[in-house]
């Protein structure tokens, strides 16, 4: 039986969260693979809008497992409160919610730290959503981290002090000065140490395998974007994983030849939140309008969320980097009104044209080169079958789908579940 991917192919915030809910009545188990409360992913049905960062976003299904992965980094203060939260809608989460043994766990440290990092970094911060994440995938992969199963070890708190006792000697070591009480993040952190204890730690990769041996339907659910994989995002203004297929493989321990369908996430222009290169990003009208319409504020922080047109050459690289079968184009409600659309098809880069993505797309080496394209007027946002949509969208499409050479299967016409067309 084979495993199925979902994963945004740009910055992030493409709709990942609302299409796992939708397609998890075809799965048993949905995993994330990585990342940690640096994503947040909005679910909306029945009138309510849920914002998850760590539980996977087939949660709120009544038989679907939920897993947290190995290659995700879990701040339980955080995961308390999702927990909290899901206790308010009386959601049995428990017989449903696993954990990897081998995901590590964000001390409260490691937030400080993330906060001195980008401070010093003054004008060159990453924009990171300061949840320790960078920190703790530091600590996973200089040998030094706490995971969850050494919860289960005695000694686990004497590793804990000293790990601690080393980040403060660090943090110290930045100019940035950040004024904190550990004792007070200690007492929060241990409160909610307990509660993650309460849930059902396994080791994931053979309960993986075996629902695998079983014929189980399995989705693993991506965080952040491509364009924000440690390797293949636009470093240094990534996160510190790998946000792609091949994350699915190590964060989740699944074989490379058992992943079937990649789905890609994008949507139907572009967002980034955070620092970092965006050659097709506005600063006109029509970048306002995209945010104010398609609300564009993180999920997680808040921030208003930077907009711009539709960019091919990365998605096309994204489409590449993670063998994508199938695409799903959210938000194309978003731009019912504009008279024309752009979409950029190439880069001028150096004096020349090119359709590739190349080392650096800072705007000093980089123009976009743009397609325009005739829009649409209608409000997509009630239909519910593909015959309904305006002859100028189906251009659209059908245009990205040839030069993506990958078809376009679901199209996302509003937050909610039921705005969801198959195509
Ligand atoms: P994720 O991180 O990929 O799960 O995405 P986010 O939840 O951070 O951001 C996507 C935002 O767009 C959320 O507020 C969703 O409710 C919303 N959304 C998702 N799909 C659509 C859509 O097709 N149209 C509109 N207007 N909003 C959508
Ligand atoms: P979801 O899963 C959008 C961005 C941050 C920052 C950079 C590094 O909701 O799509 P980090 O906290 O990881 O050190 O931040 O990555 N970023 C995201 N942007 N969506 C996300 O997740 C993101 N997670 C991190 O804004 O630029
Ligand atoms: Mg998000």
């Amino acid at each position: 039986m084979a495993v199925n991917l979902l994963l945004g192919l740009q910055w992030g915030d493409e709709g990942k969260g609302k299409i796992v809910d939708v397609l998890t009545k075809n799965y048993d188990i949905i995993a994330r693979f990585q990342g940690g409360p640096n994503a947040g992913h909005t679910l909306e049905f029945d009138g309510i809008k849920h914002v998850l960062h760590t539980i996977p976003s087939g949660i709120f299904h009544d038989k679907a497992i939920n897993l947290v992965g190995n290659g995700v980094v879990i701040d339980p203060v955080i995961f308390k409160k999702e927990l909290d939260n899901l206790d308010t809608f009386n959601l049995d989460y428990k017989s449903k919610l696993l954990i990897s043994r081998k995901a590590h766990l964000i001390l409260p440290t490691h937030r400080i730290l993330d906060a001195a990092s980008e401070a010093s970094k003054g004008k060159a911060k990453i924009g990171s959503t300061l949840k320790g994440i960078g920190p703790t995938y530091m600590d996973k992969t200089g040998r030094n981290g706490i995971r969850v199963g050494d919860l289960e070890l005695s000694d686990w708190k004497k590793r804990y002090r000293s790990l601690a006792n080393k980040h403060e000697a660090m943090i110290d070591f930045y100019d940035a000065k950040i004024e904190y009480d550990l004792t007070e993040l200690e007492s929060e952190f241990f409160k909610a140490i307990e509660t993650l204890k309460s849930l059902t730690f396994i080791d994931s990769e053979e309960y993986l395998y075996q629902a695998q041996r079983e014929g189980k339907k399995i989705l693993a659910e991506g965080a952040q974007g491509s364009l924000l994989d440690i390797d293949f995002g636009t470093y240094p203004f990534v996160t510190s994983s790998n946000t792609t297929a091949a994350g699915a493989c190590t964060g989740l321990g699944v074989a490379p030849n058992q992943i079937k369908e990649v789905f890609g996430i994008f949507k139907a222009y572009t967002t980034r939140v955070g620092s970092g290169p965006f050659p097709t990003e506005l600063f006109d009208t029509d970048g306002e309008t995209m945010g104010r319409v398609g609300h564009e504020f993180g999920a997680t922080t808040g921030r208003a969320r930077r907009c711009g047109w539709l960019d091919l050459v990365a998605l096309k690289y994204a489409v590449q980097v993670n063998g994508v079968t199938q695409l799903m184009m959210m938000k194309g409600d978003v731009l019912s009104g504009f008279k024309t659309l752009k979409v950029c098809t190439a880069y001028n880069y150096q004096g020349k044209t090119i359709t590739h993505l190349p080392y650096t797309i800072e705007p000093e080496n980089v123009t976009p080169v743009y397609t325009e394209m005739k829009g649409w007027s209608e409000d997509l946002t009630k239909m519910n079958d593909k015959s309904q949509f305006p002859a100028a969208l189906n251009d659209y499409i059908e245009f990205l789908e040839k030069e993506l050479e990958t078809p376009i299967t679901i199209v996302s016409v509003g937050p909610d579940r039921t705005q969801t067309i198959h195509r």
